[in-house]
């Protein structure tokens, strides 16, 4: 049978807690939920993403109630369009219809908008409950269910749509990851995940984990088995790495990197994960698979500034191949307008781009106004 593993996540400024991880770990915890800092046995409730299976749903519930809990549902068809302001409110009046009290405890169960959504919802009901994420995506597992950050997107009236605009940041009182949930996984969503891997691989050698992306590339053809006890170890190692992060700069206040490291690849990535048509479904891409191309962008734009050596790209392209995301991708607009994306994004300060970037494999710092060159040779290393 495989076993568990737990790593404990210590922010500065609110408690600590535990990310839990291995096959059953969701139902198998429900004896521990009462026991929990700040959580009182009475109602539960559990907001669901419809993308998992109900079987599984039930069972982690099922061990909920047979704990004492009195569990109320709520399900949410997890798309950036439902990340809204609309679906927030829906939540928090079924939290108010359902009686919650400020002790009793909100479960997400889903992947990364609907614990995005439910710890939003979470931070916000009564000033504040506990939340417990039991993420069912890799994405999710490895990153979105970890560090308390929560939201929805804002909608504004001339029809954009600004991701992740309204939040606040809400640290779990616990995360279970539960790798039995991934193996339902369809087969692009779980590929998708990857990318925060390699995202994680790239910067970990400042993060005490040096060997993180030489053991996911020699540990690929099992990870893409989804064997269980390797999936443990994924999750486990590349926490560790967040959750260390996230200890040394919770609030992403950090002038020097801190948690903005953690957005290494994803400035170019939010400048073409919306535009229609790039992904070969003839949607737009999964997040994942756009930063699995910003990923390999910031490589080269980091290499035309001389911070790194060009065999350092290959091994970034080639383990971005390895998890079969794309690392090269036909239909991309011109630079001049691909520039004008990246300057709105969210993470531009006063605006002034900056940009995380690597100072070698491992290692990841923030670099102000990079020049246009740089970042256009970002952009053509990833052209088709
Ligand atoms: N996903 C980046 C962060 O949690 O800070």
């Amino acid at each position: 049978m495989t076993s568990g593993a737990a790593v404990r996540v210590e922010p500065a400024g609110s408690p600590a807690y535990e990310v839990r991880i291995g096959p059953g770990i969701a139902a198998a915890f429900a004896d521990e939920i009462a026991g929990l800092p700040g959580i009182q046995q009475g109602r539960l409730f559990a907001v669901i993403d419809t993308g998992i299976p109900p079987a599984w749903v039930d069972t982690v519930l099922d061990a909920c109630a047979a704990e004492g809990f009195d569990v109320t549902r709520f399900t949410i068809d997890p798309s950036e369009k439902n990340k809204s302001i609309e679906t927030f409110r829906a939540v928090l009046c079924a939290m108010a219809d359902a009686g919650i009290e400020r002790r009793e405890p909100v479960l997400a169960l889903g992947g990364g908008i609907v614990g995005d959504i439910a710890g939003f919802a979470a931070a916000s009901y009564r000033r504040g409950v506990p939340v417990i994420q039991c993420p069912t995506t890799l994405l999710a597992a490895v990153d979105a269910s970890v560090g308390g950050k929560t939201g929805v997107n804002l909608s504004l009236p001339d029809g954009s749509l600004l991701k992740n605009m309204a939040g606040a940041f809400h640290q779990p009182a616990a995360v279970l990851a539960d790798v039995s949930a991934l193996v339902s996984l369809d087969e692009r969503t779980f590929r998708a995940g990857l990318a925060e891997c390699v995202k994680h691989g790239m910067i970990a050698a400042d993060w005490s984990d040096a060997g993180l992306l030489e053991w996911t590339r020699e540990s690929m053809d099992r990870i893409l088995a989804r064997q269980p006890g390797v999936l443990v170890d994924l999750i486990a190692r590349n926490v560790a790495v967040k959750a260390r992060v996230v200890a040394a700069d919770e609030r992403e206040q950090s002038d020097t990197g801190g948690r903005a490291l953690l957005n290494l690849g994803h400035t170019y990535a939010h400048a073409i994960e919306t535009i229609d048509g790039l992904a070969p479904d003839g949607g737009p891409l999964l997040h994942g698979e756009a930063v699995a191309l910003g990923l390999v962008a910031a490589a080269e734009c980091s290499r035309s500034m001389g911070r790194l050596g060009a065999s350092d790209v290959l091994v970034v392209r080639g383990v971005v191949e390895q998890c079969g995301l794309p690392s090269k991708i036909s239909g991309l607009p011109d630079d001049a307008t691909l520039l004008d994306r990246m300057m709105h994004d969210k993470k531009t300060s006063g605006g002034r781009l900056r940009l995380t970037l690597l100072r070698g494999l491992g290692r990841a710092e923030l670099v102000s106004d990079p020049p246009a060159e740089a970042i256009a040779a970002g952009w053509s290393a990833i052209r088709a």
